[in-house]
């Protein structure tokens, strides 16, 4: 037996393989030196903003030039979207619409690694999480809405709901195909025309799908793709031609186009940020938990809205739960995007990476006691390793304050009831997790947590069939399922 496996037998060490460097092929895609904007069905420069660069975050590499597009060029692809609205697609039977959306996820599904080599690369997830979530739930999202397109008369009751008009949706970083696919499927089943937005730091996918748009023939200006920072997403809010915004992203921005658009008469949906509560009871099957908490916040580096960011553990497992959990996060391998066997990429930017660094030393500061992975950081690129802080109280900064990052904060429980106390206590509503043998204590905690996904004895998980969205500051509107289609129908 060697050292490894005699720790092991004793029970206190990590199951540590040595795995082969196994990387993805970046030959797959091809990525370009500059991209344009996509508008009225073509690739256009913009008219005056320029180009900024997106990066790689596991090199800090420059990847491409991305075209920034001003307010003028926002007027463009507003426009074409009008025009494509009045002229094509909202006139179009749902059956017809529908054979084009069904397109767009079967070349999704064609497409799918040079999506996936592409997604990692720019925004620094694991390859496995692109290849294995990311572009697979796309798809499936395109391929549900599809579905939907000419079914619109069983939404609700009553007359048959129409589209809405322009949609201008602006999305963030952490899953930039999957949120295009969240924001463009239903819009576009529903019958309205849209100009998304991607975020600042990952585009390409966006650009990608621009260009499958083309492959699958969708008629010019149905949807239309303008790259840029904040100011280009001010910009398409703000622009009179559209008539409903769907945006995802920070709190803070959230509520600022809330307030913009109070008295316009445009119709919102805003999907904002998450302090969700996973929640361990006494009876719950430990190792599935422990695998629960692990996806529940290290997936995706912890860029997750509903991550499980507040471990809730009933007090007599709690040394035993973060016991297990520690060795369980010794085994992450963190390092190369596009290595397949990755658990844990790259934190998006720097900007990111600042954040989560200060919210941790805060969390030290307030008398947290943090522990990391011991796992070894690469030189260049913006890394941060699993961590878990333990002595939490309610009060803390990291109790309350959306990290966005691969740390967890833990706290105990006695009972039910201060379990769901203590969820609560925050000022999001996003999601939670339960973990228990009770079939009978799952419902008695759904009932109660405010939150607008439960997840049972799993964690994030997501079905295009199954609406998703929160409560308070986590915003408002439901996303996927028959509910998806609300925000962009007719009241
Ligand atoms: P952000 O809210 O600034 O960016 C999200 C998107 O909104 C991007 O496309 C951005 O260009 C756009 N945007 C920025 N300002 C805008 C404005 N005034 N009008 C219209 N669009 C605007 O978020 P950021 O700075 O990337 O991340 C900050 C924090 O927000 C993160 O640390 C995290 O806590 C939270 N966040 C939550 C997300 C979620 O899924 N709920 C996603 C991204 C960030
Ligand atoms: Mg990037």
């Amino acid at each position: 037996m060697t050292s490894a496996s005699n720790d092991r037998a004793a029970g206190n060490a990590p199951l540590a393989i040595e795995y082969a460097p196994a990387p993805e092929s970046k030959a797959v895609v091809n990525i370009r030196e500059r991209y344009q904007l996509f508008i009225d069905g073509s690739f256009v420069p913009p008219l005056q903003g320029g180009y900024f660069p997106t990066i790689n975050p596991a090199t800090e590499e420059p990847l491409a030039e991305v075209a920034l597009a001003g307010e003028d060029d926002v007027d463009r692809a507003v426009g074409a979207a009008r025009r494509a609205f009045d002229e094509v697609w909202s006139p179009m039977p749902g059956r017809e619409r529908a054979k084009y959306i069904f397109r767009i996820a079967r070349i999704i599904q064609e497409r799918a690694r040079e999506l996936a080599v592409l997604e990692s690369i720019d925004n620094g997830k694991p390859i496995r999480e692109s290849r294995d979530v990311d572009v697979p739930l796309a798809a499936a999202y395109f391929f549900y809405y599809a579905g939907w397109a000419d079914k619109l008369e069983y939404v609700r009751p009553g007359p048959v709901p129409g589209p809405i008009g322009v949609a201008g949706q602006v999305i963030p970083w952490n899953f930039p195909l999957l949120m295009a696919a969240w924001k463009l499927a239903p819009a576009l089943a529903a019958g309205n025309t849209c100009v998304l937005k991607p975020a600042e730091t990952t585009p390409l996918s966006a650009l990608l799908l621009a260009e499958i748009f083309q492959q699958a023939e969708l008629p010019p200006g149905v949807a239309n793709i303008v790259t840029g920072a904040g100011a280009t997403g001010a910009a398409l809010v703000a622009h009179p031609g559209v008539g409903k915004v769907a945006f995802t992203g920070s709190t803070e921005v959230g509520k600022q186009i809330q307030g913009e658009l109070a008295g316009s008469g445009k119709r919102l949906t805003l999907e904002l940020g998450g302090k969700a509560a996973n929640i361990i009871f006494d009876d719950a099957p430990i190792e599935q938990a422990i695998e629960g908490i692990v996806n529940g916040i290290y997936f995706n580096q912890g860029h997750v809205c509903c991550a499980g960011s507040r471990l809730l553990v009933q007090e007599s497992i709690a040394d035993e739960v973060v016991e297990r959990l520690r060795r369980r996060l010794a085994t992450l391998r963190l390092g190369d995007p596009l290595d397949k066997n990755t658990d844990i990429g790259a934190i998006n930017s720097a900007a990111q990476l600042e954040k989560i660094r200060r919210l941790s030393k805060t969390g030290e500061a307030e008398g947290g006691i943090s522990w990391s992975s011991g796992c070894a950081l690469p030189e260049r690129g913006y890394w941060f390793p699993p961590t878990v802080f333990t002595k939490v109280e309610p009060a803390h900064t990291i109790a309350r304050e959306e990290i966005f990052g691969p740390v967890l904060s833990v706290m105990t429980f006695r009972t039910p009831e201060e379990a769901v106390q203590r969820a609560n206590n925050t000022v999001y509503g996003l999601s939670a997790g339960v973990w228990t043998e009770k079939g009978s204590r799952i419902l008695w905690m759904a009932e109660r947590l405010r939150a607008g996904v439960v997840w049972a004895n799993t964690y994030n998980r997501f079905d295009p069939a199954s609406p998703f969205g929160g409560f308070k500051e986590s915003g408002f509107g439901r996303e996927g399922g028959r509910h998806g289609l609300e925000a962009y129908l007719e009241r």
